[in-house]
């Protein structure tokens, strides 16, 4: 089903170069809009920007490092003197690290914590108040099924996706009068560099393969599979689309039914 809902429209996304981050700005530029990829990885992330352009829009691709509030407010003035709007921020930058409790070292804590959370404070902070300004626009926070519940060994980043969870209730409330939308997303699992690399570590610890490791957690799941990167985009812009305008401050679970079950 091809779409048009953001002709003319600029959206923003952290974590473009890879996985989630990457099919939200392809769904995005499919349906008109010029994007801002914004990503550590330069190279990948130049490769998502010129994959956006396939697709009939502009892009650019800006370094960022989500934990610098400098990287991002520069990046929304190149993004603004570009185009001169923002109507849509997507932040999915994000890591994951786990460990039993007693054996994470502070730094690791902290470095996740920097990333997942922070970044998506400041990410929000740089974008807000452009959307105050015009008084329209949404911001989709990328958060897990990890911030609704939890499993053993895995501390900081539930903290951190809980948070955003948090996070994206008090920005919904500090947006709503102007228009402008605040929501989280919580995705299962979800096949991209992330949990491949999480599988090629934990899976040996656990005494199997990566890909036998990838198989249980789908079999986790009720529909027995993970979810692929676009299905996650496609939920993304529906809350950045008119479809969702009364629709703020949620963490909507897209994970193939494995939280109610
Ligand atoms: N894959 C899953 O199963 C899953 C499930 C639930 C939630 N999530 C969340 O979705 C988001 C995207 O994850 P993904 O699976 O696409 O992972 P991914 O590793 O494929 O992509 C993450 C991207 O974030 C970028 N990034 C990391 N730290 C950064 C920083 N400090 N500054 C700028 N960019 C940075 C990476 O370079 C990478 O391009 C993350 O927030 C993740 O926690 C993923």
């Amino acid at each position: 089903m091809k779409l048009n809902r953001f002709t003319n429209q600029v959206a923003m996304i952290t974590g473009a170069a890879s996985g989630i981050g990457q099919a939200c700005a392809v769904r995005f530029a499919q349906e008109g809009a010029n994007i801002a990829c914004l990503d550590f990885d330069a190279a990948r992330n130049k490769e998502t920007a010129a994959l956006c352009r396939s697709h009939g829009v502009e892009a650019l691709a800006i370094k960022v490092d989500v934990t610098q509030p400098e990287d991002l407010h520069r990046a929304v003035e190149t993004t603004l003197a570009a185009w001169g709007r923002i109507d849509v921020l997507v932040a999915s930058a994000g890591i994951y690290s786990g460990g039993p409790l007693a054996e994470v070292p502070l730094s690791q804590w902290q470095r996740l914590i920097d990333i997942n959370l922070t970044g998506v404070f400041l990410s929000n902070q740089a974008v807000a108040p452009h959307l105050i300004k015009q008084r329209s626009g949404s911001i989709i926070n990328i958060s897990s099924m990890a911030g609704k519940t939890s499993w053993p060994a895995s501390a900081e980043y539930s903290a951190s996706k809980s948070g955003v969870i948090g996070l994206t209730r008090s920005v919904a409330m500090e947006l709503a009068p102007y228009g402008a939308t605040c929501n989280a997303v919580c995705p299962g699992n979800t096949l991209t560099d992330m949990v491949r690399n999480v599988a090629g570590i934990v899976g040996p610890q656990d005494g199997v393969s990566a890909e036998e490791w990838l198989q249980a957690r789908a079999n986790d799941c009720p529909m027995k599979r993970m979810a692929e990167p676009w299905e996650i985009a496609g939920v993304v812009a529906f809350l950045a689309s008119e479809d969702s305008r009364y629709l703020t401050g949620q963490a909507i679970e897209v994970d193939g039914g494995m939280i109610m079950s």
